[in-house]
């Protein structure tokens, strides 16, 4: 097991920068994900761990050894490292036994050796009894299994996992979520994992690492980035969020768009804009903060997807079911915001209110 450094990486392809300044420590036994829209920066990060490509300046460390410096360039296989790619990867005429026990083979270790390990790898990725199945008698999910013990197979003190479910349809993806979570707890092992798809990040994480063209954004808890997100980016990218412009004047927000106003508790002036998460807006016939009118609602099985009409400014309310059946289109209803976000013009978070109901 090991920690990883990173220090003031910058990586440029072609005079473009992919990735500038960056910096993160990532703890032994950590599972740290790299979150990003595509094109960020992820896997090129990744690939530097991993040592197949070269930083242009920086360090990065396994441990307290430097893999990756102005001086020093390690080859992937002294990294001590396992990666599984998005594509499975696996070679289609060996048998599952041998696929995983390649690597192994390569160290030329004894036939027993190798057999006790594969048969221990098969196990933890439940795959003990398709040993002789060739790939193609696998299902996507466990062909990508196949992949996953042929990278721990070594004992990888890293473990370096770049989209390895997005080739997964959805029901799998979410089940696979769960497995590899296990299986690094199990291990105990370190992972970086490489996605774009927020909610997976936020299952699997000990802590996101959001990327935006090449630049790390925040780096927190899924719980931390999703309450306190440092900036619309990311208050945009994880979860759902409906962004109002507005004005903060007499104490009071005055959203654009209607004449209704908003409790504010802080002390500050002038413009803002203010981010809302749906599901952290009451919907009552009774009473609220706002007053408006349902516009539509759709019936999504574990919730209602609603917007309501406040002056000219549409409202998304994430709320319980049975509110499709309750409510109507041009019925009157309230709303009360539980939470919200300010955000400064260029984009921090200048505080954020939540009011208990
Ligand atoms: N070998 C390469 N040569 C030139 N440009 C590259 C190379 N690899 C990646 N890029 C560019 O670097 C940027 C980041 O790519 P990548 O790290 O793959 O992003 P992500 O994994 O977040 O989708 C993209 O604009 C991509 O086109
Ligand atoms: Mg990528």
């Amino acid at each position: 097991m090991a920690s990883i450094t990173i220090r003031n990486v910058n990586k440029s392809f072609d005079n473009t920068m992919v990735l500038k300044d960056f910096n993160e420590t990532i703890a032994d036994g950590e599972f740290v994900t790299l979150l990003g829209p595509s094109g960020c920066g992820k896997t090129t990060m990744l690939r530097m761990i991993a040592g197949f490509e070269r930083p242009d300046t920086g360090e990065i460390l396994i441990g307290d050894k430097v893999v990756s410096s102005g001086k020093t360039f390690l080859p992937p296989e002294k990294r001590g490292i396992g990666m599984v790619f998005q594509s499975y990867a696996v070679w289609p005429h060996m048998t599952v036994f041998d696929n995983v026990a390649y690597p192994l083979t390569v160290q030329k270790l004894k036939k027993d050796a190798i057999r006790q390990e594969v048969e221990r790898v098969l196990e933890i990725v439940h795959l003990t009894q398709y040993a002789e199945r060739v790939p193609s008698q696998l299902s996507g999910g466990q062909q990508q299994r196949v992949a996953l013990a042929r990278a721990l197979v070594a004992r990888p003190q890293v473990l370096l996992l770049d989209e390895p479910l997005s080739n997964l349809d959805a029901k799998l993806r979410e089940s696979m979520r769960f497995e590899i979570k296990e299986i690094q707890t199990r291990l105990g092992i370190t992972v970086i994992y490489v996605t774009h798809d927020q909610a997976e990040a936020m299952a699997m994480s000990d802590r996101i690492v959001l990327i935006n063209d090449g630049v790390v954004q925040q780096s927190a808890s899924p719980a931390e980035l999703y309450d306190h997100p440092i900036n619309q980016f990311a208050a945009d990218f994880l979860g759902k969020v409906v962004f109002l412009k507005g004005e903060i004047r007499d104490g009071r927000i005055h959203p654009d768009g209607t004449d209704q106003t908003l409790r504010y508790d802080g002390n500050r002036q002038g413009r803002i804009e203010l981010a809302l998460r749906p599901e952290r807006i009451s919907l009552s016939t009774e009473s609220g903060e706002l007053e408006g009118v349902m516009v539509s609602r759709f019936y999504l099985g574990d919730v209602s997807d609603c917007r309501v009409r406040v002056g000219s400014v549409d409202f998304r309310v994430i709320a319980p079911p049975e509110t499709f059946y309750r409510l109507n289109p041009g019925d009157r209803v309230f709303l009360t915001l539980r939470e919200k976000l300010l955000f400064d013009e260029d984009g921090s978070l200048e505080d954020k209110l939540r009011i208990r109901t």
